[in-house]
């Protein structure tokens, strides 16, 4: 038995358990995993006033049309539980009067913390580190054993300097790194140093990619511009996995075009181009960004406040991205 007091809310993934006991509380629950294709998951969802969604399902017109139709349902509102939202047709929501939520703000720290795991470990070689120990391949200290790249007095250049790009120029001031980045524009009051793209990339010793996918970002790294890199750089993707061609990212680390790069996100997530996969000098995370159950749970919570706001206080919900 539904309870008409609460709305009807689907939701295409499971959540740490303390935030779906507090979802079962504030709606009627519907959890949809792993449907095949489109028209199932439409189909499963119908009657729903809120789709809760993940970054790996892709919201377009033949969900958004059906599930938004007057006749059939009355589906308001997308909350997406992911800061990026680029896994969804915001033009169609908006067009079918739909809002669409994300999660800003609450992964800035986490995200940040595995920019700089990417940083330290590509630089540092930690991969090739760890094997070497633990395929019994460590006879002793040696003075040219996994020589890296030292991020003190180095140049950070941050591509995208958002919340999550500040909170890695924090921790790279930490660290005794210059920074600059770069932008469409510069960030007013940003204590950095902003240069244009082709600056950005001659000049740092380290990139960290922290933009979100857009038509401008989307391939905004190919072989040309690891070309035109420091043959010593080190490049970080926290953003989103088009804005580097994957494929020329491999051709570049075994042509010796940069020294290493780290990725936690993909050009076709969850495939990553099969010639990195052979790669030493590169360090692969699954989307691990937002992964710490303090932020995972602070994005449900905006999920739930987004639903609150909307059905209990007739509001827009402050991370309306429509
Ligand atoms: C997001 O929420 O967009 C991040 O990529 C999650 O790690």
């Amino acid at each position: 038995m539904q309870d008409q007091s609460k709305p009807v809310v689907a939701i295409t993934t499971q959540l740490i358990e303390p935030a779906m006991d507090k979802l079962r509380t504030t709606c009627n629950l519907n959890i949809i995993e792993n449907y095949s294709s489109p028209q199932e998951l439409v189909e499963k969802a119908q009657g729903c006033e809120v789709l809760i969604v993940s970054l790996s399902d892709a919201i377009g017109e033949e969900v958004i049309g059906p599930l938004s139709a007057p006749q059939t349902s009355s589906l308001k509102l997308i909350c997406n539980y992911a800061v990026g939202y680029n896994n969804i047709d915001i033009e169609s929501a908006t067009r079918h009067g739909v809002m669409v939520t994300n999660t800003p703000g609450v992964l800035t720290e986490a995200t940040a913390d595995i920019a700089f795991t990417l940083i330290l470990s590509a630089s540092r070689r930690l991969r090739e580190g760890e094997k070497m120990v633990r395929d019994g391949n460590f006879h002793g200290w040696h003075p040219t054993m996994l020589l890296g790249r030292e991020l003190f007095g180095s140049t950070l250049g941050i591509f995208g300097m958002g919340r999550i790009g500040s909170a890695v120029a924090r921790r790279a001031a930490a660290f005794g790194m210059n920074i600059q980045y770069h932008n469409r524009k510069p960030v007013k009051d940003s204590p950095h140093q902003w240069v244009d793209f082709d600056t950005l990339i001659s000049s740092s010793d380290f990139i960290a990619i922290c933009a979100p996918s857009t038509p401008e970002t989307r391939h905004r790294f190919t072989l040309d511009t690891f070309n035109h890199m420091k043959r010593t750089a080190v490049l970080v993707n926290v953003g989103r996995g088009e804005i580097i061609r994957e494929k020329d990212l491999a051709e570049a680390l075994e042509k010796g075009y940069i020294f290493a790069a780290g990725l936690d996100v993909y050009e076709f997530e969850p495939e990553v181009e099969p010639a990195l996969l052979e790669r030493d000098n590169v360090v692969l995370l699954p989307h691990l960004g937002s992964a710490t159950d303090t932020t995972r749970m602070a994005m449900a919570q905006l999920c739930i406040d987004a639903i609150t706001s909307v059905y209990h206080q007739g509001l827009i919900p402050s991370n309306c991205v429509n």
